[in-house]
C-alpha cells in the first residue's frame, strides 16, 4: 500500500512512522523546500504541486493549520485518508475524519468526534462526548475531559489540560502546560493556570 504523505517535516516523519506501522510498505514525501532530499528514511520525490497527479493514498502532514487547511482543500479530490498509530486506543463510537492523525499513546474515548485534518499527538487524550472542529491540534501529553468542544484550527499546547464542559472557540492558541477551567469566546493566545489572555 503506497502513500504520499506532503510536507517532510519533524511531523512529517512521525506521521510516516505511524503511517508504516498502520500498514503502508511504500511511502514518499512531497515538499516545496528543494534542499530536502529525505524525511527518516523516506525519500522527497518532489514537489507539492506533484499531489495533482497521482492516485494513490495522500495525506497532509503541516503542523501549520491554516496550510495545512489550504492543503487539503487544494487536494479534497484526492485520496487523502486517516492514520491512526496501532498503540493508539480509539473507542467504540467515536468518529475521526479524513486527514487526521491519531498518534501513539493517544487515547479517543467513546463518542468523541474528531473532525478532518486534525492532530491528535503523542501520549494526548480527548475524553467522552468532546467534539473537535476541523483542522484542531491537541499536542503531546494534552489532554482534553469530557464533553469539551474546541473550534476550528485552534491549537492546544503540549501539556495543557481542558477542564471539562469547557468550551474553547475557533483560531485559539492554549500555551503549553495551561489549564483552562472557563469557556474561551474569543479568540487569541492563553497561557497559564488558570488560562488568561497573553
Ligand atoms: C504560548 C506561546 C504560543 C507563546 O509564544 P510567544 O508569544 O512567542 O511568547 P514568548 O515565548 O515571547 O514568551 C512571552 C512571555 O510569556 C511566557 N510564556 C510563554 N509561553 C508560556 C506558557 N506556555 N506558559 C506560561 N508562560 C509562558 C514567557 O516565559 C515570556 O515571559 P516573560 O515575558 O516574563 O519572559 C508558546 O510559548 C507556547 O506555549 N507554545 C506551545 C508550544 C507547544 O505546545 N508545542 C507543542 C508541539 S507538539
Amino acid at each position: 500500500m503506497k502513500l504520499t504523505i506532503i510536507g517532510a517535516s519533524g511531523h512529517g516523519k512521525v506521521v510516516a512512522d505511524a503511517a508504516a506501522r498502520y500498514g503502508y510498505d511504500e511511502i514518499e514525501f512531497l515538499d516545496d523546500d528543494e534542499t530536502l532530499s529525505e524525511c527518516g528514511k523516506w525519500r522527497v520525490t518532489g514537489k507539492t504541486g506533484k499531489a495533482a497527479e497521482i492516485d494513490n493514498d495522500l495525506f497532509v502532514a503541516i503542523g501549520n493549520a491554516e496550510i495545512r487547511k489550504r492543503m487539503m482543500e487544494r487536494y479534497a479530490d484526492k485520496k487523502l485518508v486517516t492514520i491512526i498509530h496501532p498503540d493508539a486506543v480509539v473507542a467504540e463510537g467515536a468518529s475521526i475524519g479524513v486527514g487526521t492523525v491519531v498518534m501513539a499513546g493517544a487515547v479517543i474515548n467513546p463518542d468523541a468526534k474528531i473532525g478532518k485534518g486534525c492532530i491528535i499527538n503523542t501520549s494526548s487524550s480527548v475524553d467522552h462526548d468532546c467534539l473537535l472542529e476541523d483542522y484542531v491540534h491537541v499536542a503531546v501529553g494534552a489532554h482534553l475531559s469530557g464533553t469539551v468542544r474546541v473550534g476550528e484550527l485552534t491549537w492546544i499546547g503540549a501539556g495543557a489540560t481542558v477542564s471539562n464542559n469547557v468550551n474553547i472557540c475557533a483560531a485559539c492558541v492554549i500555551g503549553a502546560g495551561a489549564v483552562v477551567v472557563r469557556n474561551i469566546t474569543e479568540s487569541g493566545t492563553y497561557i497559564g493556570v488558570p488560562a488568561r489572555k497573553h
